[in-house]
C-alpha cells in the first residue's frame, strides 16, 4: 500500500447546544475575536447573538465583520483582512454557511501569508496560520473541516480553489440545532454538495483506505436523510445526520479531493452565479454516468450504502443502478434541473468547458475528461 496522509482539525465538537461553548474554546486560543458572518441571515435566526454573547461570558472582545455576500470576492476578504488588523484580533470565528467559512479561510490566509491571494492558486497555503473557529450554519459546504477555501476573483469571473494546511479550522463546532432555520431550496442544495463531496472522493484517484470510510458513512447518511431533512425542517434526527454526513464527507474530500463534478461547477457559479450545491446537483448524475466505466467496483459499494440490493447485479448493471439512484433523490430534492433556467446557452459551453478543464480537480477524475466530454456533458444539461 502507498504511502498516505490523513488531516483533520486538532478539535471537532460536535452536538445540540455545541454553539455555546465557542466562548470557551475561542478564549483558549485569544483575546480578540475577529466574527466573520453573512449579510443578514446571522443576525435573523440568532446564531450571531449567541455567539457574540458566548464570547462576552468567556471575556473575550468581539469584532463584528458581517460582510460577506455569497461566493465572497477577493475584495471581501480584503476588507475583513484590513479590519482584523486594525483591531488587533488574534483569533477568527467563521460562522455561517459555506461562503462566510470560506471568507474567513480567506482572511487567515492574508493575515499569515505574504504577497496576493491569487499567488495562492499555484501553491498551497502551508505552514502556520492562525487559530480559527468554524461553526457552519449549513449541511454541506464542510469547509469547517477542510483544507480548502474557494474565493471568487470577480474581474476575471473565476472561482478560485485554495489549499494548504494553514487553513484547516483550530476548531469545528457543529451544532445541529444551528441548521434547523435553513429554507428548504439551501437544505436541499447543501445536502447534494455534501453527497457529492463523498461520492467523488469515493472514486477519486487519491482515494484513501482512511478517506474511504469517511466517504461512505456520508453516502450512507445523506442517503437516508436527505429527503427528509427537506421535507421536514424541524426533524431534529434528520438534521443532525445530515450535519453528520456532510462532516464526513468534509473528511473524505479533504483528504482525497473532489473530481470532476466540482471542476465543472465552479465556471457555472462564476460566470452565472449558479449556487455551488445547486450546480454540483444538476451535474452528479450525468458526470456520474460518464465516470460508470472507470469505477465499476465503486459504484457498487456506493449503490449498496445507498440502500440499493445490488447484490446479484453484473459490475455493468450495478454502476447503472448506482447513477439512477443518484438521479432519483436529486430529482426528489426538488432542485432546478436545467441550465437553461440561468441562461446557459449553447455559445456559452466552450469557455465552460475551458474552465472546467483548467480546474486542479480534473485530474483526480477516475476517468480522463476532454474539452469535447466535458463540453457533451454540459450540453446535455441545457
Ligand atoms: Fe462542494
Amino acid at each position: 500500500m502507498s504511502t498516505y496522509i490523513f488531516q483533520t482539525p486538532p478539535r471537532i465538537i460536535f452536538g445540540n447546544g455545541a454553539v455555546a461553548q465557542v466562548g470557551r474554546e475561542t478564549a483558549r486560543l485569544g483575546s480578540r475575536a475577529l466574527i466573520v458572518t453573512g449579510k443578514s441571515s446571522s443576525t435573523r435566526t440568532g446564531s450571531l447573538e449567541a455567539v457574540t454573547a458566548s464570547l462576552n461570558e468567556a471575556g473575550v472582545h468581539p469584532v463584528l465583520f458581517a460582510e460577506v455576500e455569497s461566493d465572497p470576492s477577493i475584495q471581501t476578504v480584503e476588507a475583513g483582512a484590513a479590519l482584523a488588523r486594525e483591531n488587533q484580533c488574534d483569533v477568527i470565528v467563521g460562522l455561517g454557511g459555506g461562503s462566510p467559512l470560506d471568507a474567513a479561510k480567506g482572511i487567515v490566509l492574508l493575515l499569515t501569508h505574504p504577497g496576493d491571494i491569487r499567488d495562492y492558486t499555484s501553491q498551497p497555503a502551508d505552514g502556520p496560520g492562525m487559530p480559527l473557529i468554524s461553526i457552519p450554519t449549513t449541511a454541506g459546504t464542510a469547509s469547517e473541516i477542510t483544507r480548502f477555501t474557494v474565493i471568487t476573483d470577480t474581474e476575471q469571473k473565476i472561482k478560485m480553489s485554495l489549499q494548504g494546511t494553514a487553513l484547516i479550522p483550530s476548531v469545528a463546532l457543529l451544532d445541529p440545532q444551528l441548521t434547523v432555520t435553513m429554507p428548504q431550496h439551501v437544505t436541499a442544495a447543501t445536502g447534494m454538495d455534501a453527497l457529492t463531496h463523498a461520492i467523488e472522493a469515493y472514486i477519486s484517484k487519491l482515494a484513501t483506505p482512511m478517506s474511504d470510510l469517511h466517504a461512505l458513512e456520508a453516502i450512507r447518511l445523506i442517503g437516508a436523510n436527505l429527503i427528509k431533512a427537506v421535507d421536514s425542517p424541524d426533524n431534529m434526527a434528520a438534521r443532525e445526520a445530515m450535519l453528520r454526513g456532510q462532516m464526513h464527507a468534509g473528511l473524505a474530500f479533504s483528504n482525497a479531493s473532489v473530481a470532476l463534478v466540482h471542476s465543472m461547477s465552479r465556471p457555472l457559479g462564476a460566470l452565472f452565479g449558479i449556487a455551488h450545491g445547486q450546480a454540483n446537483a444538476m451535474l452528479l448524475p450525468v458526470v456520474m454516468d460518464f465516470n460508470r466505466s472507470a469505477a465499476a467496483d465503486r459504484y457498487r459499494h456506493i449503490a449498496e450504502a445507498l440502500g440499493e440490493n445490488v447484490q446479484e447485479l453484473s459490475a455493468r448493471d450495478a454502476a447503472k443502478t448506482t447513477v439512477l439512484s443518484v438521479e432519483e433523490l436529486f430529482e426528489e430534492t426538488g432542485l432546478e434541473q436545467h441550465l437553461s433556467a440561468y441562461g446557459v446557452q449553447e455559445k456559452d459551453i466552450a469557455r465552460l468547458a475551458k474552465d472546467a478543464m483548467e480546474s486542479a480537480s480534473t485530474a483526480f477524475n477516475p476517468r480522463k475528461a476532454d474539452l469535447e466530454s466535458v463540453a457533451a456533458i454540459y450540453h446535455s444539461l441545457l
